[in-house]
């Protein structure tokens, strides 16, 4: 053989060699990092980033993490796990290739300036964590993401998504936490996970009613954050009754009424109700005063019309109170502002005809009569 084959030869088994003892880190991991890192403008990594310390002639998963890969991804021997970067405004798209990162356990992109799509992750079946809020990811919420069968929290608030939420999002049936606030999706809520604890949509463009069917099965939903939307027509008995609820917001939507019943769990932990500037009608539901927890309730700016019932004035529970932009009239129960009182919030602009100025919750002032006398026909009631 000459001495270029040996040479040749030779070479072959170095590359090799060098190969073996570097590359632990499985060939398809190896290559969707790379092509996650090329999605990203080099311009928008700076020196001190995770991402500029992603320097492939070292292998990713080999440690220790000396100067290359120090931060930004964790592996299992061969398999990246999770994919957690730095918020140091990375811009770019999201490579499709990450779905070849099937030992993902959690994905963190949050607040940088990832944009496009967001790409299909069906693959990505041990996902448990996704997080890709305070990004500029457009179109849908991609409906593969409902086969995620491990994912427990799903947050991709404060982007730009459009459309409507994925019609089989109750088969995510290990969510616990999600968080779509801040884009842009219409439509009303498809049937929802059933072990949710946290639903926020705050700040979207849904609308119409909310339907018993969504929220069926959901006897552990205690955060319900929908307010800024353009949700309408009545809010049923049912909604109230969901079992766990603590806190709701569904304040600036356009609903017209409210069904309250009393609690059916009588350990009910409702503890807060926001369902101020909308445009709901009729009496200030009696019914609230039965939630024995209830601390802080809020139907600011509505049309409501009618006295406060006096269940509210000896309520224990209730601290804050903010009733203020209705047509409420005749006077407030003497309780709120006997001695030990100690509700805070407003009564002000309605119609009440013995709102104590001495009190802070009637600083500011009643509407004039002539507006309280056309809503009454004339005929203040008491
Ligand atoms: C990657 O690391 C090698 C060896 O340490 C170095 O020569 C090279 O400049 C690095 N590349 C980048 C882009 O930093
Ligand atoms: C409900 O949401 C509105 C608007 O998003 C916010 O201003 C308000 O403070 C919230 N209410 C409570 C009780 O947190
Ligand atoms: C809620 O709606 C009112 C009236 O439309 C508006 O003045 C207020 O800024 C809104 N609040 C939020 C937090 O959007
Ligand atoms: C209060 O709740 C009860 C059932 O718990 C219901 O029958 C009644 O109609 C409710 N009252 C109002 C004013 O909604």
């Amino acid at each position: 053989m000459s001495t270029f084959v040996h040479f040749l030869l030779l070479l072959c088994f170095c590359l090799f060699s060098l190969l073996s003892v570097h590359s632990l880190t499985l060939p398809s991991d190896i290559a969707a990092l790379q092509a996650f890192k090329s999605s990203i403008k080099p311009i928008t990594i700076p020196s001190y980033s995770c991402l500029a310390s992603w320097n492939f002639t070292s292998d990713p998963c080999s440690v220790p993490h000396i100067t290359h890969f120090t931060c930004g991804l964790y592996c299992t021997t061969n398999r990246v796990i999770q994919l957690t970067l730095d918020p140091a405004g990375y811009s770019g798209t999201l490579s499709p290739l990450i779905s070849k990162l099937t030992q993902l356990t959690i994905l963190d992109l949050s607040d940088n300036n990832f944009h496009g799509p967001i790409p299909s992750l069906s693959s990505l079946t041990n996902l448990q964590f996704l997080s890709l809020r305070s990004n500029s990811f457009s179109g849908a919420v991609p409906p593969s993401i409902t086969t995620l069968k491990s994912l427990q929290f799903l947050d991709l608030a404060y982007n730009s998504l459009t459309g409507s939420l994925p019609n089989s999002m109750n088969s995510l049936t290990s969510l616990t936490r999600l968080d779509l606030s801040f884009n842009k999706l219409v439509g009303s809520l498809p049937k929802l996970p059933p072990n949710l604890l946290v639903l926020a949509v705050k700040a979207n463009s849904l609308s119409g009613p909310l339907y018993k069917s969504s929220f069926d099965d959901l006897t552990q939903l205690e955060v319900v954050e929908l307010s800024q939307n353009s949700l309408s027509g009545t809010l049923q008995a049912w909604f109230f009754l969901l079992p766990s609820l603590q806190q709701v917001n569904l304040s600036n939507n356009s609903f017209t009424s409210v069904q309250i019943s009393k609690p059916t769990n009588p350990n009910s932990d409702l503890i807060a109700v926001d369902l101020g500037f909308n445009k709901i009608e009729g009496y200030l539901p009696i019914n609230f005063s039965a939630y024995p927890l209830l601390s802080s309730l809020t139907l600011s700016y509505n049309r409501l019309r009618g006295p406060i019932p006096s269940e509210f004035g000896n309520k224990k529970s209730l601290k804050r109170l903010f009733l203020d932009g209705n047509f409420l009239n005749g006077s407030p129960p003497a309780g709120f502002f006997s001695g030990g009182a100690s509700v805070s919030g407003s009564l002000g602009d309605n119609c009440f005809e013995n709102c104590p100025v001495s009190s802070q919750l009637c600083l500011k002032s009643q509407k004039p009569t002539s507006i309280c006398r056309q809503v009454y026909g004339g005929k203040p009631r008491s």
